[in-house]
Order: structure tokens, then C-alpha cells, then sequence
């Protein structure tokens, strides 16, 4: 499985999209691309991103009846890109209807995830809010085994979870780890946090990072940084 750093564009505009991808000359790099700036500029910067040859996680988590989600799937399928993702809540009859969406007429697609519980949802709201009633932990393994039922390469994990999930779905279960930060760095709203090279350490395949590269005096030291750290 390859690993990979993916940078989360998280801007609102492609001009400021486009004025941090321009300092990047000598590398490609893996980014994602979320609901802000799609439902900002739509389709148009994805094509774009792709334009320039660079990967795209296009992290839209789909949840919805599953004919809805597989005639999206089968929409995103054209834009071309790397990897997306659902919410595995949608059960794993949506998730089956993911695939079968996503998958193009010569038997490629993109890598597809899943969201298990986001990380903003604690116990608490699990018992209250969802009425779930069990450990969160065990919420989120049963949630990334339903994915591998489902036929999905991977879940997005923190990266305290990556080594368990691994444990549960096997080596080859992709894990999507957000909330990386260098040891030296601001960890900003992110509570639990990982340096890159613990994320590696722990079996992370891909890292998702924002603030400590966009935010960075010189962005792409940062990103340098983050993918030697990473890859070792
Ligand atoms: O700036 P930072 O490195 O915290 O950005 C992390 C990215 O990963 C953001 O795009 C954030 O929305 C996303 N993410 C996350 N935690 C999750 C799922 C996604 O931080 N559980």
C-alpha cells in the first residue's frame, strides 16, 4: 500500500487555493479537498487540481439512501479522482451502493473510505444523541469492519486508532489519520495529535495535515518535513 502525506486544502477560494499550490514547484503533492471548497467552486477545481496532475482526496462523506449515494458515487466517478469518502452510519447496504457507483465501465475507481464516528462526536453525544449505547472505541471497530464488509479499502482514523484497526480489518485496510502535528508545533482545536513519525511508527497509510503546512512560514519546508518524517 502506498503512503502518502495529503495536505487538506482548507481554503474558500481558489485564488487561495491556486496561490498556495503555485509554490510547490518541484512536487506533486497529495491534497484533499472538502466540502467548503467544493461547494464553493464545485466541480471546476477539481478539474482543475487534476489539471496539474496532482492527487485528489475529495472528502464530501456521502450519507444518504443508497440508490441517492450510488448515483453520486457514479457522478464524482468522472471527475477522476484518487480517493473519497461516505459515512459508514449510512450502513453497509449504502456502502455496497458506494462501490458500485464509484466503479467506472473498465472496472477502475477511486480509493473509497469511510468516516466511523467523527472525531467531534464523544460518549456523551454517542448515548444522547445517537442513542448508541457502547463504548465508542468498540463503535468505531464495528463501524470499520462493516466498511471492509462492504468491500471499502479503508476508514478515517485518529491516528491513536490506526494500530487497532489494523489489528481488526488487516494490513491492507487503508487508515486515514488527520490530527498530525509536529513535535514542536501548535496543535490548534486538535486535541489528540501524533507527530508524522509516530504516525508512521503506529501503521497511519496516509496522513492528512492542514495548519502545520498551510499555515507554515514556508509551506513547503513544512511539507518537506512532514513526508520525511513520514516516509523516514
Ligand atoms: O489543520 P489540520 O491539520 O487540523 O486539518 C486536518 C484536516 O482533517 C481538516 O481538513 C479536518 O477537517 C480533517 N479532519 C479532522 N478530523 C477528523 C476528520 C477530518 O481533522 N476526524
Amino acid at each position: 500500500m502506498a503512503k502518502d502525506v495529503i495536505i487538506a486544502l482548507d481554503f474558500s477560494t481558489k485564488e487561495e487555493v491556486f496561490n498556495f499550490l503555485d509554490l510547490f514547484k518541484d512536487e506533486k503533492p497529495f491534497v484533499k479537498i472538502g466540502m467548503e471548497l467544493y461547494y464553493a467552486e464545485g466541480p471546476e477545481i477539481v478539474k482543475e487540481i487534476k489539471r496539474r496532475g496532482l492527487k485528489i482526496f475529495l472528502d464530501l462523506k456521502l450519507h444518504d439512501i443508497p440508490t441517492t449515494v450510488m448515483k453520486a458515487m457514479k457522478v464524482l466517478s468522472k471527475l477522476d479522482v484518487d480517493m473519497t469518502n461516505v459515512h459508514a452510519g449510512g450502513t453497509v447496504a449504502m456502502m455496497e451502493a458506494a462501490i458500485k457507483g464509484l466503479t467506472r465501465e473498465d472496472g477502475t475507481r477511486p480509493i473509497l473510505i469511510a468516516v466511523t464516528q467523527l472525531t467531534s462526536t464523544d460518549q456523551v453525544a454517542l448515548e444522547n444523541d445517537l442513542f448508541i449505547n457502547q463504548p465508542i472505541d468498540k463503535v468505531v471497530m464495528h463501524y470499520a469492519l462493516n466498511a471492509k464488509k462492504a468491500g471499502l479499502d479503508g476508514v478515517v482514523c485518529s491516528p491513536l486508532e490506526a494500530g487497532k484497526v489494523h489489528e481488526i480489518c488487516g494490513d491492507k485496510f487503508v487508515t486515514v489519520t488527520p490530527g498530525v502535528r509536529f513535535a514542536d508545533g501548535d496543535k490548534g482545536d486538535q486535541k489528540r495529535v501524533m507527530t508524522p513519525s509516530e504516525a508512521r511508527k503506529i501503521g497511519s497509510d496516509y496522513i492528512v495535515v492542514g495548519r502545520p503546512i498551510t499555515q507554515a512560514e514556508d509551506p513547503v519546508a513544512a511539507y518537506r518535513r512532514c513526508v520525511k518524517e513520514f516516509l523516514g
